[in-house]
């Protein structure tokens, strides 16, 4: 089974991203063939800082080692690495419509907190896409907010398959079954995000484990006092999946375990289990960072198997679209009359 994904490299990763996202990739990793690209194309597509660029990526990369992604068994690389990702684009791109851009959620949300549009943010979804499309994904392990881009890239692919004949293959999105969706600390009605969020509300990956204590002490919760999760309870409902996935447990046995405590003993809880989690975490990334030889070894080693991997599917994409195929200049030299 192929396994694919992308996560960007600009804003520091969340307990979100970690839960939603991360998290996944690590267990799918032991399931089949697994690709895990930082996208820093993507990246570009808002207002960013050229001189944070390198080393947002450096350092997420270290990240997904850190968390377990394990480079004998998964491909993590860099999208730029690849230029098979923008020519795939560019492809798809034909067969992607206007209509259906205008309409992704993200797009709006993103493009309102932009004074300036471009273009790329507009076209995001398509690059997405090919990234899915160029490696015959199977499985796409991401958070709730991304299920529309692979919906998305799902149509992309069933055009193109009409249009030019069985080529890609249809994609399936999978989600976490506990925490799909991890809302801000201070405001439970949105998601958690370093660019939309609250920041006393957004729990680093790599802040120091006092700075994670305090964030969750000062967590927002609701009415009432029951450790349970109900429509009317946003702030706990989120913290208890928090917990059952910092525990490894069922939310039920949460539940179970504060009942008639009250909330302030159970914030604390969840705020150390929080920080246990990410322990060592934070430990193998500071370790991984310092030696960014080896950083770039695993990366340039990842590149070239996501080279070899996309290569014949955009080759395939391009004979379908009906372009020329490039001769090599041995060719046209051998053809030559010799000149004395
Ligand atoms: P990004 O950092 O935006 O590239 O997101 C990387 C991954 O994290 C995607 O699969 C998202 O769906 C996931 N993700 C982002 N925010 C959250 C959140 N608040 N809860 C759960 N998953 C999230
Ligand atoms: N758009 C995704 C996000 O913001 C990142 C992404 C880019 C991605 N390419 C992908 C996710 C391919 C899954 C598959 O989270």
């Amino acid at each position: 089974m192929r396994i694919f994904s992308g996560i960007q490299p600009t804003g520091a990763k969340h307990l979100g991203n970690y839960i939603g996202a991360i998290r996944q990739y690590v267990a799918t990793q032991e399931q089949g063939d697994a690709f895990f690209c930082i996208v820093d194309l993507h990246s570009i597509t808002v207002e960013y800082d050229p001189s944070e660029l390198r080393e947002s990526t450096l350092s997420l990369a270290a990240l997904l080692f850190a968390a377990g992604l394990d480079p004998e068994r998964s491909t993590v690389f860099v999208q730029s690495h690849v230029p098979a990702h923008p020519e795939a684009a560019w492809l798809l791109g034909s067969v992607t419509s206007f209509g259906e851009l205008r309409r992704m959620t993200q797009f709006k949300d993103k493009a309102d907190a932009q004074e300036f549009v471009s273009a790329g943010l507009f076209s995001y979804p398509v690059l997405q896409a090919a990234d899915i499309l160029l490696y015959r994904t199977d499985i796409v392990p991401i958070g709730e907010d991304q299920r529309q881009h692979v919906e998305l890239a799902r149509d992309v692919a069933e055009r193109f398959n009409a249009r030019f004949g069985e080529t890609l293959t249809i994609p399936k999105a999978v989600f976490p079954e506990v925490g799909a969706r991890i809302m801000d600390l201070q405001e439970p009605e949105r998601k958690m995000s370093t660019t939309g969020g609250t920041a006393q509300g957004t729990v680093l990956v790599l802040d120091p484990p006092d700075t994670i204590r305090k964030k969750f002490k000062t967590a927002v919760t609701d009415s009432g006092r029951e450790v349970v999760r109900s429509p009317e309870k946003p702030g706990i409902s989120n913290l208890i999946e928090i917990m059952a996935v910092a525990r490894a447990e069922e939310p039920e046995a949460v539940e179970a375990h504060y009942d008639g405590q009250g909330y302030g003993a159970f914030k604390v809880d969840v705020g150390e289990a929080v920080v246990e989690l990410f322990d060592p975490i934070r430990d193998a990334y500071e370790e991984l960072r310092g030696d960014e030889t080896e950083l770039q070894r695993l990366l340039a080693r990842g590149a070239e198997k996501a080279r070899k991997a996309s290569e014949p599917v955009l080759q395939e994409m391009y004979d379908r679209m009906g372009f020329v195929k490039a001769k090599t200049g041995r060719l046209f030299g051998a053809a030559r009359p010799k000149r004395l």
